[in-house]
């Protein structure tokens, strides 16, 4: 385990089988359609390349970057940094997002996708964290419900550390206070 971590919340094999149950679930859900699924970068890397494996339909594949957080806060203002490189116009839009914390981000990431044409807008989180909560938004797919804690690792990052870490911890607080 890494030095800077209190302790693992999720491993690395509990997050694989939650891709593949999600993935299910997913596929499911849409059969007879192409959803496009948009990660938000930087987070949810490593939880789209693992869930997308699951996702037995013709999906399209995208990313999108948005600012909104510095150190642990999010600040609400939503400003695209790199955007789709597709029209979404007409297609049903997966987000997979790392983790839901406030939903002022997702919040503002979803009115840009209908506003941008799509005709469906889903939203699948790795982490959900319920307790931070200040928008009355939800995740449709969720992976893990987490405590009021920082959590890093799996593409969860304190000041773009720790993303490559294989599994969901807490970091110690002496290394973000
Ligand atoms: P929200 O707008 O507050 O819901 O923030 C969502 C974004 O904040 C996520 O995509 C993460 O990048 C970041 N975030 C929220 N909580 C944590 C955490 O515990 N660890 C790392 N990043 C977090």
């Amino acid at each position: 385990m890494h030095k800077d971590i209190e302790k693992v919340l999720i491993s690395e094999e509990e997050i694989v089988e939650k891709c593949k149950e999600l993935g299910a679930q997913i596929t499911k859900d849409y059969e007879g359609k192409n959803p496009y699924v948009v990660g938000l970068l930087k987070g949810s890397v490593p939880f789209m390349a693992e869930i997308v494996k699951y996702i037995d339909l013709d999906i399209e594949v995208d990313y999108m970057s948005v600012s909104s957080y510095s150190g642990t806060e999010s600040n609400g203002d939503v400003r695209i940094v790199k955007d789709l490189d597709c029209s979404i116009v007409g297609y049903d839009v997966i987000i997979i997002e790392d983790i839901v914390d406030t939903g002022k981000t997702l919040n503002k990431v979803k009115d840009m996708m209908y506003a941008k044409g799509a005709d469906s807008v889903k939203i699948c989180s790795l982490l959900n964290k319920q307790e931070r909560r200040l928008i009355d938004i939800n995740a449709d797919y969720v992976g893990f419900e987490v405590p009021n804690e920082f959590v890093v690792g799996f593409g969860l990052d304190f000041n773009q550390k720790y993303r490559n870490l294989p599994y969901v911890g807490v970091l110690k607080e002496e290394c973000y206070l």
